[in-house]
């Protein structure tokens, strides 16, 4: 296992490219198990959840490439039931189900269980796929779905937390082979669901309202290959604007969708960093006082739970007050225990966050906890004075293409070593 160790205190200076968005890929990679006909994705990040990806894939019968940020999906034979072992591991593989069902009519795979950022139930996908006549039997950890042919519906799909994205992809992937029409209500509406959309319009599926609370799929018997340019992701996007408004550094960010990040610029704005919009580049120019912020965490286009952890980190550094509610995911404050380590000071109060910010923060050994808290750690790391350990970096590796590297080329002390 690797450590990333790191030697903080200095701003950053240059330009980082952003890469492809992982929440995006992955139903992408699923929905290519839709059509016998080969698929090209392109701008893939190298990222290790995309290599697991391809292996479930490869496990249900699919010839994969993966060169260049260019995936080749060729699922021409497939089977319904894939590598249990790999299938388990990775929550996102549930929804191969819905392509599984759209194309086999019938799907096993197994049962996710919850994680370190919380529960995760998957009743809204279930609910999904029964309502468009699929049988469904919970076993020995497995799902098995099944059905003579799915039938269009209308659905309400919004949950407990507000709609879901992964059940949205999950229930769009099913619905596009489904004889007649769906409708779902409440459908999640992330820019990563209009990706979907797009790649699913290019397979020759007939789908309208992606990226709106009401999606309407019109079922075809069949669907072709097509090739496909995955969208930027912004959460890494998000991820280095903080990155430099916490270490004051002068960054430009290209490659990126400003368009899909307006409640973080928003906040960053209320804080008072300095960023400003040339065409598709964000210009972060560093030093400045900040001010202390309040952030709820909420559906798209509200601010991201996937940014709450790196916010938090520059949360540390404002003097004053911050709080983060987080609304999505109850238990996803892991990291406030390891920035305390580097020295921040954070109460947890039921889904709230208070941040005493400006206490300084000092370098230490601290432990990666999942993806997003990695990133914070980072984020703290590279502002903290003195050298922190950061073990467990695999965690980074599943969603950041790179990142010790696109640092490293902004002048960051970072580097990686064997455990
Ligand atoms: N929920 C239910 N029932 C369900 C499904 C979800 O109650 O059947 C609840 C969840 O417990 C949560 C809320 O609905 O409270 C929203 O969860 P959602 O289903 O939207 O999450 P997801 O689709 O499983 C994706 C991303 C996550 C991201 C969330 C929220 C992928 C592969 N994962 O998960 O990404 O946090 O949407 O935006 O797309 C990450 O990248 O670090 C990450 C965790």
């Amino acid at each position: 296992m690797d450590n990333l160790i790191i030697e903080g205190g200095r701003p950053l200076e240059g330009t980082v490219k952003i890469s492809g968005a992982k929440n995006a890929v992955l139903p992408i990679m699923a929905a290519a198990l839709l059509t016998e006909e080969p698929c090209r994705i392109t701008g893939v990040p190298d990222l290790s959840d995309v290599v697991f990806m391809a292996k479930i894939l490869r496990s249900l019968g699919a010839e994969v490439q993966f060169e260049d940020s260019t995936l080749t999906i060729h699922a021409k034979n497939i089977k319904c039931v894939g590598n249990y072992d790999l299938i388990r591991k990775m929550r996102g593989s549930i929804c191969i189900m819905g392509p599984l069902l759209g194309r086999l009519r019938e799907a096993r795979v197994s049962m996710p269980g919850g994680c370190i950022i919380g529960a995760r139930p998957v009743d809204l996908h279930l609910k999904g796929m029964r309502a468009l006549g699929a049988k469904l039997v919970i076993d020995e950890g497995y799902i098995s779905a099944e059905t003579d042919q799915l039938k269009g519906c209308r659905i309400f799909l919004g949950g407990r937390a507000g709609p879901t994205v992964l059940g949205t992809a999950n229930l769009m992937m099913a619905a596009v082979l489904a004889e007649g029409t769906t409708v779902i209500e409440s459908a999640a509406c992330e820019p990563e669901i209009v990706d979907l959309a797009d790649f699913l319009k290019g397979l020759g599926a007939e789908i309208t309202g992606a990226g709106s609370p009401t999606i309407t799929i019109n079922g075809v018997t069949k669907l072709h290959g097509t090739d496909h340019q995955v969208i930027p992701d912004r959460i890494e996007a998000a991820t280095y604007v903080i990155c430099a408004a916490a270490t004051e550094s002068n960054v430009r960010i290209i490659g990126a969708r400003p368009d899909h990040m307006h409640a973080v610029l928003d906040k960053l704005q209320e804080c008072g960093a300095n960023i400003t919009q040339e065409g598709t580049e964000l210009v972060c120019n560093g030093g400045g006082e900040l001010n202390p912020v309040d952030i709820t965490t909420m559906p798209y286009s509200g601010f991201p739970t996937d940014v709450q952890a790196q916010f938090m980190a520059l949360m540390t550094l404002i003097p004053g007050i911050s709080i983060i509610t987080e609304r999505i995911f109850e238990s996803r404050f892991m990291h406030v225990s390891e920035l305390g380590r580097l020295g921040a000071n954070i109460a947890i109060e039921g889904p709230s966050a208070i941040v005493k910010g400006g206490t300084g923060l000092r370098g230490a050994p601290v432990m990666a906890s999942d993806l997003r808290a990695s990133a914070a750690l980072v984020i703290a790391g590279l502002a903290a004075g003195g050298s922190t350990r950061i073990s467990r970096v695999y965690h980074l590796d599943r969603g950041y293409e790179k990142m010790d590297q696109k640092l490293r080329a902004l002048g960051a002390k970072i580097h990686r070593v064997a455990e």
